[in-house]
């Protein structure tokens, strides 16, 4: 049975960001269930899941709270929509994310992706200021961080800044401006010189994690917010990937005690079983956009599958879970553990240099020619070692379920160890690139 549907999958299956070529020559690994921190394959196999699948599992999987809670309702219904209709789980959901957010952020678009969620906040942002009228009419540009990820989608690649991923659609995006990560007075210097055309400024708090888990030095997340306050324009923060708990507080944001304009989550949402993405807006923000109807200051946009309610169940069960298991707190002496393991990794000759906040890590592996394809390889031999991880080029990622346990998160960190020393050269290289770290 599984050699039949890995050759299906070779006839007919296009996965994302893959090179079709190399998957098709190496032995695909087929998940057909899972379990609390483990994923388990068609032939029965457990692999730790030591990225979460794909950085968005947060209380693990087949969790009893948002099982339950996607199963009853279904028993409901599965999806109506959010365009014209309402339903209870959209609104309470809203209301607890309004809750747990920063400061200031009262109203809430549904999306399915982070990419969308992202388009989303581009969108509101540039509206917001064309309906601003005068001078802020001219406000029709962005700000991003060089090495940034905000998605894959036209608009979030144009504020995207990772070369591999974007470069080959550069003309069909629309023009923005790069700041250096990490540098204030870098996008001080943006700002000053492209002041008046400026609608807001995207940046992954804290951590930009596409790039490699590049970290932030402290303070600079607030200074962002201060610099847009100071050249009056909006701040984007893309929580996509730091935010539900990532980092080790609910957001990001609440560590340099950040509140920005437009908010953007998914991935974590809903405890990293369905697609669900929400922008949160300021209801300055909101208001903007309020006006007689003929006036066409609606925002228009909204797909199809909105707000689903499955999704929305499963948000709501997730947050439940946070509360109810004590997600965060307990997160902490993880964390520290973690950090404790990782040490023995950065000392590594195979290792440049191990970046981590929370529970968000990128070992370096350093600058390699990338027809070695040495993080590939590294991610393979884990999966011998019975635990799925996926590289970023050459850094090593690990993002496990917050619900991890103490002896798995040891058995994650020996089995990526172990898959280092056997695939690494020994010889000891420079990071990539430069930690942003102080
Ligand atoms: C910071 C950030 N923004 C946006 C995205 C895009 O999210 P999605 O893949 O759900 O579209 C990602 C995905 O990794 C991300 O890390």
């Amino acid at each position: 049975m599984a050699t039949d549907l890995v050759q299906l999958d070779r006839d007919h299956v296009w996965h994302p960001f893959t090179q079709q070529q190399a998957w098709c020559e190496e032995e695909p690994l087929l998940i057909e269930r899972a379990e609390g921190s483990y994923l388990i394959d068609v032939d029965g196999r457990r692999y730790i899941d030591g990225v979460s699948s794909l950085w968005c599992n947060v209380h693990g999987h087949r969790h009893e709270g948002i099982d339950a809670a996607v199963s009853d309702q279904l028993g409901k219904v599965a999806h109506s929509t959010m365009l014209g209709l309402s339903h209870p789980g959209a609104v309470e959901l809203a209301a607890r994310l309004v809750d747990v957010a920063p400061p200031g952020l009262s109203r809430v678009f549904y999306s399915e992706s982070g990419s969308t969620a992202v388009e989303i906040a581009l969108k509101m942002a540039f509206q917001f200021q064309q309906q601003r009228g005068g001078q802020h009419a001219r406000r029709s540009s962005f700000v991003h961080l060089r090495e940034s990820y905000h998605g894959d989608t036209i608009g979030s690649v144009s504020v995207g800044g990772i070369d591999l991923f974007h470069s080959a659609y550069r003309p069909l995006l629309f023009p923005t401006h790069a700041a250096e990560p990490g540098d204030a007075a870098d996008l001080q210097r943006v700002l000053a010189t492209y002041e008046e055309e400026i609608a807001a400024v995207i940046v992954e708090p804290l951590v930009q994690g596409a790039a490699g888990m590049l970290v932030h030095p402290d303070g600079y997340l607030r200074k962002v917010r201060e610099l847009c306050d100071d050249f009056g324009v909006l701040l984007i923060c893309d929580e996509v990937a730091t935010g539900f708990g990532r980092t080790g507080t609910m957001f990001a944001c609440e560590r340099e005690g950040v509140a920005p304009d437009l908010l953007c989550l998914a991935k974590g949402l809903t405890g990293g079983y369905l697609p669900l993405a929400a922008t949160l807006a300021t209801e300055r923000i909101y208001e903007g956009f309020l006006g007689a109807y003929e006036e066409w200051r609606t925002f228009f946009h909204g797909h199809t599958y909105t707000g689903n309610p499955l999704a929305c169940a499963a948000a709501l069960a997730c947050l439940d879970a946070f509360e109810q298991e004590r997600t965060i707190e307990r997160l902490q002496p993880k964390i520290a553990l973690l950090e404790e393991l990782l040490a023995e990794v950065a000392s590594m000759d195979e290792v440049a240099e191990v970046r981590q906040r929370g529970f968000m890590v990128g070992i370096d592996l350093g600058g390699h020619d990338p027809a070695l394809r040495l993080g590939h390889r590294v991610v393979v031999e884990a999966r011998r070692r019975g635990a799925v991880i996926r590289p970023l080029g050459d850094v090593v990622v690990l993002m496990p379920p917050l619900s991890i346990g103490a002896e798995e998160l040891r058995e994650l960190v020996t089995a990526t160890k172990g898959s280092i020393e056997a695939v690494g050269d020994g010889a000891r290289v420079q990071p990539v690139r430069d930690t942003l770290a102080a």
